[in-house]
């Protein structure tokens, strides 16, 4: 089965064609991720009018690049929520149109449980930790959902069959990185300038100690928060006066963000893990891109005392952020096509709620 993919839920517009649910034939990310340097994040109505100018460009640019023809897609999928009004609405009202000038199904996507499923797609750049590429994941399964706006921790027992075991009760990861980055006057996206910094830090060449607390990591629910991290940073750095402030600061703060975050992330997810008596681990979101927390996730697996096999995935670090290739082969696996005239966007939309 090959289906074009349609996702414009936040500043990216993105359309992929993906055959089985697997193969990626195409994947194109137009993103308006420069103009918003400059303002430090997202100004919704801006990153919605680009969005108009380059929806059609991008799904024809989809098409040619894998080779294929509007008489070759048997479905068409989109994100109908969460995110912003105005972007989903331009991704959810050009798929319906094209639905129904070609007469295909179309599937609405959650986009969160689009992100799970670029752990469905094969991997061609060969830069990751999976075991065995060619298999897909075991299930059940606890997948960690850590994105720009949502943190949650799902136990996923087959496809469709999603319970939610626990979230973030105010920000999600992404935006931790995000948010401390503004206040360390990196870039934005913050995560990516928060991971390069922190790979420049040296421990050895340290003066001062930065403590940051691990909100909520031995508490027994499977909940998070973030709020806190960026106003500890703040703290930690008003500590020293500024004249004292050595150049390696920033990059020093960044590393101990990106531990504190990893650590409380690591812990929780093996916990359920642990816990569920799960095969599997997935991780998924554009938090799953970092590298420091892929590594932490593989080495403190090995060190756990299981009586099960454990296995560890995230997807390509390229296919976590977003893209199109897992909206469409969310709908493959998850294959509930709708009337066109029944989809709206859902800018609430949770994990586990119905689209
Ligand atoms: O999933 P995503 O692309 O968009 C949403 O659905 O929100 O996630 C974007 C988030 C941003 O907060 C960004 O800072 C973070 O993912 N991110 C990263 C990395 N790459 C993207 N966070 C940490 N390390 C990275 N390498
Ligand atoms: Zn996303």
């Amino acid at each position: 089965m090959v289906i074009l993919g349609i996702e414009t839920s936040c500043d990216e517009t993105a359309a992929a064609v993906v055959k089985d649910g697997r193969e990626i034939l195409s994947n194109i990310v137009a993103s308006s991720q420069e103009m918003h340097v400059k303002t430090g994040g997202i100004i919704p109505e801006r990153a919605a009018r680009e969005q108009v100018k380059s929806i059609i460009p991008v799904i024809d640019a989809a098409m040619a690049n894998a080779k294929c023809k509007m008489a070759n897609v048997d479905a068409i999928a989109v994100t109908v929520g969460p995110g912003l009004i105005g972007s989903l609405l331009v991704g959810v009202e050009t798929a319906k149109t094209m639905a129904w000038v070609w007469n295909k199904p179309i599937v609405p996507v959650n986009h969160l449980m689009g992100h799970i499923y670029a752990n469905w797609l094969e991997d061609r750049t060969k830069t990751i930790d999976h075991r065995d590429k060619d298999t897909e994941p075991k299930l059940p399964a606890v997948v960690l959902v850590v994105s720009g706006g949502h943190t949650d921790l799902v136990l996923m027992k087959g496809h469709g069959k999603i319970e939610w075991i626990g979230g973030t009760r105010d920000d999600a990861a992404g935006e931790a990185f995000d948010k401390t980055a503004r206040l360390l006057g990196l870039g934005y996206p913050g995560g990516p300038a928060i991971a390069a910094e922190a790979a420049k830090f040296e421990i050895r060449n340290t003066k001062y100690e930065i403590k940051l607390p691990r909100p909520l990591m031995d508490d027994k629910t499977f909940d998070f928060s973030f709020s806190g991290l960026k106003t500890a940073v703040a703290r930690e750095v008003q500590k020293i006066p500024t004249a004292q402030r050595p150049k390696s600061l920033v990059a020093h703060v960044s590393y101990e963000v990106q531990e504190a975050i990893a650590d409380v992330l690591v812990a929780k997810t093996l916990r359920a893990a642990k816990e569920y008596k799960v095969p599997t681990i997935l991780l998924a979101g554009g938090v799953a891109a970092n590298t420091r927390l892929r590594e932490k996730f593989a080495s403190e697996i090995k060190n756990l005392d299981l009586d099960f096999d454990l296995d560890f995935r995230a997807p390509p670090p390229l296919l976590c952020t977003d893209n199109a290739s897992f909206i469409a082969s969310f709908a493959a696996y998850n294959f509930r096509p709708v009337t066109w005239q029944k989809i709206a966007p859902n800018p609430g939309l949770t994990v586990a709620g119905e689209v």
